[in-house]
């Protein structure tokens, strides 16, 4: 599993690095760069290399979609680490985009990431008709906005310091951070052109990704800074709504560990196929950073 992972990160690196150099030099390179590469498991593109395994999906197209997907965490964690947002002074050992470059730089080398995965996504040197194409960028376009990670993380603030149902935390999770790793699941499927298929893998996405974010509670609730590499022992402290909040430690545990056992269950039908997804499931739940 690590292994792959490792080749995957540094596939999807290797992408973005060409990509980023055929473009004309500009002085948000730099910044954009640093939230790229500054460490970062990509798991997400991971998780595309999975699903595409089931899917039978060519390896270029895999790591292609990732590096947009990669683009769009990477804005999301700029922005996220924010002042007005978490005020995080750390990500991934280093200093937070912010914190190296300033307040304006981040948040535009975080609009350029956005854009710069659209602008990869319709790039005709992915290989796959326009149909698919449009269907892609139409999915990833909705799942980043007020509908998805965007929508998601204006309630996570809003949030904040507020007595919210576990429905509502359910819910605000599931965008903030589920509709992403939809987009993961799906978009494996649309390359294949098996559309009745979307849906089930788009279900899918949203449970790896809320399993995902109460994974990423716990680091917060019990990790290590020196091994998470950023802050932890925060969410309490500024009034986050986690599911930990209202459930408590172990039954965060367990709710997570009944997510996974639904998404293997509804893997059954694809046998050995989705092993490899079934391998990051058991990671992203029992990971430490
Ligand atoms: C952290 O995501 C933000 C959440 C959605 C919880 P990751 O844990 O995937 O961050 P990196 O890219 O590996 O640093
Ligand atoms: C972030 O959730 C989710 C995003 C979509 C960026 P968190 O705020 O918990 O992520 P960390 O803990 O800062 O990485
Ligand atoms: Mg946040
Ligand atoms: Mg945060
Ligand atoms: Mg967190």
């Amino acid at each position: 599993m690590q292994k792959r992972l490792n080749k995957i990160a540094t596939d999807t690196n290797n992408f973005l690095k060409k990509y980023l150099k055929k473009q004309n030099k500009t002085d948000l390179i730099k910044p954009m760069s640093y939230g790229l590469f500054s460490g970062g498991k990509k798991i997400r593109s991971k998780i595309i290399y999975d699903i595409g395994s089931i899917f039978k999906i060519n390896y270029r197209s895999v790591i292609h979609i990732g590096a947009a997907v990669e683009c769009i965490h990477a804005y999301s964690l700029i922005h996220d680490d924010l002042p007005c947002m978490d005020d995080d002074d750390f990500r991934r050992g280093k200093l937070s985009t912010h914190k190296k470059f300033g307040e304006s730089t981040a948040v535009l080398a975080g609009n350029s990431l956005l854009t710069l995965a659209f602008e990869i996504l319709s790039d005709k040197i992915l290989n796959i008709n326009d149909k698919k194409k449009n269907l892609l960028i139409n999915s990833i376009s909705k799942c980043s906005g007020h509908e998805g990670v965007a929508g998601g993380q204006f309630s996570d603030l809003n949030f904040e310091k507020k007595k919210i149902s576990l429905n509502k935390i359910i819910d605000m999770q599931i965008k903030k951070t589920g509709k992403l790793f939809s987009f993961c699941c799906l978009a494996p499927v649309i390359v294949s052109g098996k559309f009745k298929e979307i849906k089930k893998f788009e279900k899918i996405g949203e449970k790896i990704g809320l399993l995902f974010q109460i994974a990423d509670d716990l680091i917060d609730y019990n990790g290590n800074m020196q091994i998470a590499g950023k802050k932890t022992q925060k969410d309490l402290a500024r009034g986050k709504a986690t599911i930990i909040r209202v459930l408590g430690q172990q039954n965060s545990i367990n709710y997570a560990n009944i997510l996974k056992e639904e998404i293997f269950a509804t893997l059954k039908k694809y046998g050995k196929n989705s092993n490899n997804l079934k391998a990051s499931v058991n990671y992203i739940l029992n990971r430490n950073k």
